[in-house]
């Protein structure tokens, strides 16, 4: 998607891969389900979507407009465009991400889709899907509706800090170069460069050794990194004068090697992306902070330029397979001979990308849970706060929270105007798309104005009726607020703005800086320009501030950096390195100002802000929960009570996945390893589907569960062999949970006869730490046919994913419960002995249901030759939980239920306690036919072990029936 220009190609793309024009089919997309739509309709349906997303009136809209260009779209609102897109016209196909990447012209997308054409995949796919229409079964039918985009439970933020752990490093997993690619090194003062690659060539690997002028003649640098196999990177440092040197905090060399860094990162990531295809590659930055990234408390030798790790752990999650470091070596380590041979031990073995080495050991980064600190702000109306950024956005929130509890005297800073009241006919409108609408007709009058033209003026109002409100809401805390238009990368105008802001409110006491930009794009694919401009608000607007208060006495510093520069990010390797220097730069701060408290704040993303609705919508897409405004705003004041003694680094966020995996494995954290695309294009070996043989011999438990007379297959079995499946096919990696799963057509057991059932992986895809496979659960018919029973899409994690915090309803337990458990599965539930996990009914009411369930006894119990030793999730909790749905259904209607589909199952835990657990149902809808709800299974303590989001159950008459024992 990422690469097709214009509308008109997308609609292209489209009709040609639905088969309105050609016979191509996605592998994705079976080709009976394809909707027969012509041209017109897909441009109609597009134009409307873009209009609606965009805001932009359709005869604006025109299909050769190129949507970057000339509709100012980012990838992310080109996702929310399609996936709207899909929904108006349900069945067309998916663009997958990946294949846009590499598609660059009209051309290569036509050869794609005829090469798309002759995919094995494709006969199966028509097959499967006239089959699977034929299969429904009418007791197991359901709405075939899209997933509803699920929403954490979690209200309140979690706080980590960084703890530095001294590791040995683990020599399994080496790295090896193609035999004629060169590993580049830069050559550095003190000699580091020239001995690494001295044991580098004695480990029969090429190298070369490049001069910093190089980067003076940009135009030569593709042929000066011709056929990299590898890259280090290492800024110049003069140990013996250096050290802790005040002047080293912001130096222009310093600057200069972090933006000549990127730019050689991009010029030869394809290189190093092709040798890590090949056989291997790698990619080092080495700094000389102080051994520990700052972590050590000692101050940091040159602290901008730890911006090279947020390159390094940037690059390890956008270069699949390059083996990404970044290492800091004690400036106290002078034996360089011993460091240079520890650096490349390093640097050819996958482990973790933040390595810090001394002479007294190596050491990893690992994060821990942490509470917030306990104290006062001490500022109150004589003290001035400065704050980048403040009027708008996150930072606005903060600012409010802080003006709120302290009163202090707040000067906010930003480029925007300040806002002149709005021209009357902008007052009574709200809708993007009216608005725009009517600045067309009331500011381009007679003139033609291309979308981003206009868009550019809409945001100029935007931002002007943002900074009123907030300032306003500020103003109401009693607190004196003015606010600034200025450039925070310009000193000059800092500097006099500040020296009128102390004449005329008095002494500077804080500074806030939460000034920021994005522009997202991969390394190989960002220009210097939009490094420079993310880069600069960031890390030069930072050194700007500073400078202009240095001979404040200041009592607070507070950054806000990003989650980005802790983990790096995809497209965010400007905004990665910035806030690391901003990292860094806090770490050495809170070194020189004794009675200062320094803090950078490394934000997870928020639910505001620079999180604009489409890449919300993103982030609930991937599962990412958003920090609550309000508890974010609280999460800053909470860091702002903390003392000296406080870590200067801390990670704030709706859920924090760690940077380090537990044990050091095969995969260096964050760099995706696996993805199904990857799997059967290099090794070239065929996934075999997971297999089961099924009837009351092999699976004894069906006795236990048998409906109208014939034993079915629990939902909760299901779950586990898709997670099985996902499991055997991607060793390394561990369940996480299963999206989307419906059932289509119950397995019933005929008479005695094995049913033979198969897991066909389909499309595997990689988010971050997170695999997600989809799968379809058939059976083969004598015919040659096959039934779908069922869907479901299996995803695995190589990170610990935290469970979110969880509030039981008060309501559900207080209301009792009539029946006995005995009673319950003598008259209504239909399950048999090993299938009672329901102990007791805590409670019930309108709103859900509380219950205490059994935990499965070990697979052989219910299985002749089960296929693992222990459950992946436990389906005896699953399926009393789905029993309980049934009571709430025949407490409240006198109907009765089956599970017909979860939005979501997520698990935080490999196994669960064998002493049971508590579930809550939490129900969101009923309807005549159909109650759909949300579970939390819980452990003693009342931490969540596992979650269901958006289960819907199927009611009808007939079921009753069906349940009656025989
Ligand atoms: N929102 C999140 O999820 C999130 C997550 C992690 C970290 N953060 C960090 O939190 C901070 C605030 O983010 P946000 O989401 O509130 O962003 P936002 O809504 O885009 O606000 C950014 C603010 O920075 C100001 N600004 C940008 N360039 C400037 C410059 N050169 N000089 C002066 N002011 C400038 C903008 O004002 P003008 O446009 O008027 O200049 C605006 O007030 C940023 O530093 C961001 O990196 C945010």
């Amino acid at each position: 998607m990422g690469e097709l220009k214009t509308l008109g190609q997308i609609i292209d793309y489209l009709i040609d891969v639905s088969g309105a024009s050609s016979s191509a089919v996605s592998p994705s997309m079976p080709a009976s389900a394809k909707p027969s739509a012509s041209r017109d309709t897909i441009e109609q349906t597009m134009m409307q979507v873009v209009s609606e997303l965009t805001g932009y009136p359709v005869d604006m809209l025109e299909p050769h407009m190129d949507i970057e260009a000339d509709l100012g779209i980012d990838s992310i609102k080109r996702v929310e465009i399609l996936s709207a897109f899909e929904e108006k016209m349900p069945g067309m196909p998916q663009i997958p991400n990946e294949i846009m990447g590499e598609l660059k012209t009209l051309g290569q997308i036509v050869s794609y889709l005829t090469d798309l054409s002759n995919l094995p995949d494709t006969e199966d796919a028509t097959e499967l899907s006239s089959t699977e229409q034929e299969s429904l079964d009418v007791s197991y039918t359901y709405p075939l509706e899209a997933a509803k985009v699920q929403e954490e439970i979690i209200e309140e933020v979690e706080r980590r800090i960084i703890t530095v752990v001294e590791k040995p490093l683990k020599t399994s997993n080496p790295v090896t170069l193609p035999e004629d690619r060169i590993v580049y090194i830069l050559d550095d003062r003190t000699g580091l460069g020239k001995e690494i690659s001295r044991v580098l060539e004695s480990r029969k690997i090429r190298t070369s050794m490049i001069s910093g002028n190089l980067f003076a003649d940009r135009d030569n640098l593709p042929k000066a990194l011709m056929n990299a196999g590898g890259l280090v990177l290492i800024p110049d440092v003069d140990l013996l004068t250096d050290r802790f040197n005040k002047k080293t905090i912001w130096n222009e060399k310093d600057e200069q090697f972090l933006k000549n860094s990127f730019l050689a990162a991009n010029i030869s990531a394809k290189s190093l992306m092709e040798s890590a295809l090949e056989k291997g590659s790698l990619f080092a930055t080495i700094t000389r902070m102080d051994g520990q990234f700052g972590f050590s408390g000692q101050g940091v030798l040159h602290p901008l330029q730890g911006g090279l790790a947020g390159l390094a752990k940037t690059a390890a999650i956008e270069w699949e397979n390059v083996c990404c470091h970044a290492i800091d070596i004690s400036p106290d380590w002078k034996d360089i001979q011993a460091a240079a041979l520890s650096v490349c031990d390093e640097i050819l073995h996958k482990g973790p990308v933040e390595i810090g080495l001394a002479e007294t050991g190596r050491y990893i980064l690992e994060l821990t849970s942490s509470p917030s600190p306990e104290g006062k702000i001490l500022l109150d109306e004589k003290d001035v706060v400065i704050v980048t950024g403040g009027a708008r956005g996150v930072t606005a929130a903060c600012t409010y929270a802080l003006a709120k509890h302290a009163k202090p005297t707040i000067i906010l800073m930003g480029r925007s105007p300040l806002p002149s009241p709005e021209p009357a006919w902008m007052e009574s409108l709200s809708d993007e798309s009216a608005i725009k609408t009517a600045i067309l007709r009331n500011e381009f009058s007679g003139i033609k104005a291309t979308p981003v033209q206009v868009d550019k003026v809409f945001k100029k109002y935007m931002a002007g009726r943002e900074i009123m409100k907030n300032l306003s809401r500020l103003k109401s805390t009693g607190a004196t607020v003015e606010y600034l238009s200025v450039d925070v990368r310009d000193i000059g105008a800092v500097s006099s703005i500040l020296s009128d802001v102390r004449s005329n409110y008095g002494r500077i006491s804080a500074i806030i800086h939460g000034a920021g930009v994005l522009e997202d794009r991969f390394i190989k694919d960002k220009t210097l320009d939009q490094f420079n401009r993310v880069f600069d608000t960031k890390a030069k607007g930072l050194n700007v501030l500073l400078e202009a208060t240095a001979k404040d006495k200041l009592k607070y510093i507070v950054f806000f950096s990003s989650v980005a520069a802790r983990m790096g990010n995809k497209g965010q390797v400007d905004y990665a390195m910035a806030n690391e220097v901003l990292n860094k730069i806090a770490q050495q701060e809170a070194v020189s100002r004794k009675n200062c408290r320094v803090v950078s704040i490394n934000w997870g993303p928020w639910d505001g802000g620079m999180v604009s609705p489409s890449l919300k919508k993103e982030f609930s897409r991937m599962n990412i929960s958003l920090i609550p405004v309000k508890a974010g705003a609280l999460g800053m004041l909470y860091e702002m009570m903390g003392d000296t003694t406080h870590p200067v680094e801390v990670v704030i966020g709706a859920v924090i996945a760690d940077e380090n995996p537990k044990t050091e494995t095969a995969n260096p954290v964050p760099r995706p390893q696996k993805t199904g695309k990857a799997l059967s294009k290099r090794n070239g070996s065929p996934v075999h589907p997971f297999e089961q043989s099924v009837n009351i011999d092999t699976y004894p438990i069906l006795a236990a569960h048998v409906l109208n007379g014939k034993p079915v297959v629990p939902f909760a079995i299901m779950t586990e062999w898709f997670g099985h499946a996902a499991m055997r096919q991607n060793p390394g990696f561990s369940f996480c949970g299963i999206d989307d799963m419906r059932l289509l057509s119950g397995i019933k057991i005929q008479n005695s006869e094995k049913q033979t059932i198969q897991l066909i992986p389909g499309e595997t895809r990689q988010e971050g730490h997170y695999l997600t496979i989809g799968f379809e659960l058939v059976h083969h018919l004598e015919d040659g046919k096959k039934t779908i029973h069922s869907k479901a899409k299996a995803i695995l994690s190589d990170t610990v994913t935290l469970p979110p915090s969880y509030t039981k309803p008060v309501k559900i337990g207080e209301s009792r419960y009539g029946k006995s458990i005995d009673e319950c599965y003598e008259t209504i539930l239909f399950h048999g002995s090993p299938l009672k996990g329901i102990q007791e009914i805590v409670g019930c009411s309108q709103q859900g249901m509380i219950a205490l369930l059994s935990t499965a006894p070990p697979p052989e119990k219910w299985i002749k030759d089960p296929y693992r030793p222990k459950w992946i999730s436990d389906p005896l909790v699953l399926d009393a939980a789905y029993q309980m749905a049934i009571l709430w259904c025949h407490e409240t209607t006198g109907l009765v239920s089956l599970p017909s589909y979860t939005a979501g199952y997520r698990q935080y835990r490999e196994e669960f306690p064998p002493d049971g657990v508590t579930a809550i149902l939490e129900v969101k809808e009923l309807t005549d036919h159909k109650m759909k709800g949300d579970f939390a299974f819980l452990d003693a303590n009342d931490h969540v072990i596992a979650a269901i989001k958006g289960y819907e159950a199927v009611l009808d008459a007939s079921l009753l029936k069906a349940f009656q024992k025989q």
